[in-house]
């Protein structure tokens, strides 16, 4: 599907099944294409939204500068375009980062939160260096000259070559505008370790056991700080733990679901 919003921003989204309404944040470099392995087997289950964040996919890129709350602008929008007053949010990565700026922007909405391979803290200086080095890649050599270089790190060393070629097409696919545009708003993004003892939702902290951005040990300090939070470890997984492992990442998101059903009975 297709929309304008309000403030002009183009998105194309999926919006699949019926029932408790998710919306599913992908990482960067990729699209909504990365939830794939739930929106074909979720759908009896739960209502998924899924956009491809601006820049990606088949959204088109906006002109820089930009933020994280941009994208969450978007967000915001479309779910009122949906007539959906609040959902559960399932960020995986640079998702999780919007994610948190929803969370500062507007914590009515959300009912429930899956975070995936994510982390609260801000970035490095040194990573924040990487990232403008990133950009110039993509904007001089192309987005597929990005992909190749990242996504080898992404996934677990055990991931299968179609899986490589498959995440590699995708973010091969992406302008590199867009590309440049979520590096400059993910290294300007702000530390959002404050807002995790303000979390009221249900939550599930789901880390790849093989992930390294960030690895298992950093996920369950942000698990630890949310008061009502599962922490969900999945084996033979790397940074993508929706598309490696999608059997053990939709147990973990329909038990949130779960948890938001029972929790708005209450
Ligand atoms: C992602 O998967 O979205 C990225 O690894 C996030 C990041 O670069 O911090």
């Amino acid at each position: 599907m297709h929309v304008t919003l309000p403030h002009g921003v183009q998105l194309r989204y999926d919006d699949a099944g019926s029932g408790q309404p998710v919306v599913l944040l992908h990482a960067f470099p990729l699209s909504a294409a990365l939830w794939r392995a739930q929106l074909s087997t979720l759908g009896d289950r739960m209502r998924m939204i899924a956009p491809d964040l601006r820049g990606f996919g088949g959204s088109p890129a906006t002109p820089l500068p930009q933020s994280l709350d941009d994208y969450a602008t978007d967000v915001l929008a479309l779910l009122d375009t949906l007539n959906i007053e609040r959902a559960v949010l399932a960020g995986l990565s640079m998702g999780g980062y919007i994610a948190f700026a929803l969370l500062r922007r507007a914590p009515e909405r959300i009912s429930g939160l899956l975070l995936a391979d994510t982390r609260a803290t801000a970035d490095s200086e040194e990573t924040r260096a990487a990232r403008a080095v990133n950009a110039r890649i993509a904007l001089e050599e192309g987005s597929a000259a990005l992909a190749g270089r990242m996504l080898p790190n992404l996934v677990a060393p055990g991931a299968s070559e179609a899986l490589r070629a498959e995440l590699l097409s995708i973010a091969a696919a992406n302008p590199p505008e867009g590309i440049a545009a979520a590096l400059h708003a993910m290294a300007a993004r702000p530390d959002s370790t404050p807002l995790l003892a303000e979390i009221r939702v249900p939550t599930t902290v789901v880390v790849g056991a093989e992930d390294t951005l960030p690895p298992p040990a950093e996920a369950q300090v942000m698990h630890n700080a949310i008061a009502d939070s599962r922490f969900v470890v999945i084996p033979h997984s790397g940074h993508l733990s929706a598309i490696e492992r999608p059997a053990e990442f939709n147990l973990a998101l329909v038990e949130l679901v779960m948890r938001v059903e029972a929790a708005s009975r209450t």
